[in-house]
């Protein structure tokens, strides 16, 4: 096979991430702030820049599932079926960790959560770092994650790491996170595998964390949050709401006249690409309150409800 040459900022990358920095890379999820996986003074620093309590564990992508058992022992065979399906992309597997996966990274829980991105940049950074790179969102804790890298620069300004550019993010909310340690298998984090689709594979698995399953930081109340206080109304409560008021809305579809806002059409892939950004954009109009019009309930919006749900718990006022 004829040798390869990287692209230089992956080849730079590397290097930054082989001598224990950090990087931010792009995946089809949000953007990640990675650090190598077996160093854990590295993966030290994910946590010092985010500001992160150290007990919350990280999720660690890999290249594919030829390298979940660098990482976990007694791998169900569900695993690797669920990888054929789904990998590269937004599904991590909690499984019963190596002995030797540093405590950094799995919060000093037995189990480890892995992942395959769909970018090609991080797949092409995976391949030439060749090991796994524990990685969260790439924001503050508590804050709204990014999607696009210059999201990843407001969020930290100077202190701000390399960031690897892949343009903005395809799905834009983070992976669907399901626990193939417990029997029946359970959904901690919904996301963009939905349980229809994983139903076929896991006939009997649950949905939603419980309190005895293992942390899961987006399992908490307050989440992915703006700083403007944040309601969710019908189109009509809106409206009424707003006018004369100091507020920004969310819409969808379109923008009723007369208010001050964004619209996103309303389909929920959609929705989820745009959500984060939009929030972001919301924010910084620094109205009193940002007013968002009630989402469809069924099951394609399920992941969005619940950003949503945390957004509006993280940002409210006491
Ligand atoms: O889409 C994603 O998953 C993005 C991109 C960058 O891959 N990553 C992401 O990471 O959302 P983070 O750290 O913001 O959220 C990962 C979640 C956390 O809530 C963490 O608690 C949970 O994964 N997690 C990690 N390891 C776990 C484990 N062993 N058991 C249960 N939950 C785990
Ligand atoms: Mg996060």
């Amino acid at each position: 096979m004829p040798e390869r040459h990287p692209p230089p900022a992956i080849a730079e990358a590397v290097t930054v991430l082989k001598h224990g920095g950090l990087v931010a890379i792009p995946t089809e999820t949000v953007y990640g702030l990675a650090a190598d996986a077996r160093n854990p003074d590295a993966v030290r620093k994910i946590f010092a820049l985010k500001g992160r309590p150290a007990d919350h564990p990280l999720i660690v992508h890999i290249s594919g599932a030829d390298r979940l058992a660098q990482w976990a022992v007694d791998i169900p065979d569900i695993a690797y079926r669920l990888a054929a399906r789904f990998w590269p992309g937004p599904l991590a597997l909690v499984l019963k960790k190596r002995g030797d996966v540093p405590d950094e990274v799995t919060g000093g829980q037995p189990t480890v959560a892995l992942r395959c991105p769909a970018n090609a940049l991080t797949q092409e950074l995976l391949r030439q770092f060749d090991g796994g790179l524990a990685a969260p969102s790439a924001n503050r804790f508590g804050h709204i994650s990014p999607t696009t890298a210059q999201h990843v620069r407001d969020e930290f300004g100077e202190r701000a790491p390399m960031i690897l550019d892949g343009g903005p993010c395809t799905l834009g909310i983070e992976s669907t996170i399901i626990d193939l340690t417990r029997s029946p298998a359970r959904i901690l984090r919904p996301g963009g595998i939905g349980i229809d689709q994983l139903r076929p594979f896991l006939p009997d698995i649950q949905a939603g964390g419980q309190a005895d399953s293992p942390r899961v930081s987006g399992d908490m109340a307050a989440h992915y949050a703006p700083h403007t206080p944040l309601r969710m109304l019908s189109r009509g409560q809106l409206i009424e709401a707003a006018r004369g008021q100091d507020a920004v809305v969310l819409c969808l579809d379109d923008l009723p006249h007369g208010l001050v806002g964004l619209a996103i059409p309303g389909d929920a892939a959609t929705y989820a690409r745009e959500l984060y950004a939009s929030l972001r954009w919301l924010d910084r109009q620094q109205a009193a309150q940002i007013l968002l019009e009630r989402i469809p309930q069924d099951g394609a919006w399920l992941a969005v409800a619940d950003r949503i749900k945390r957004a509006i718990v993280g940002s409210s006022p006491n």
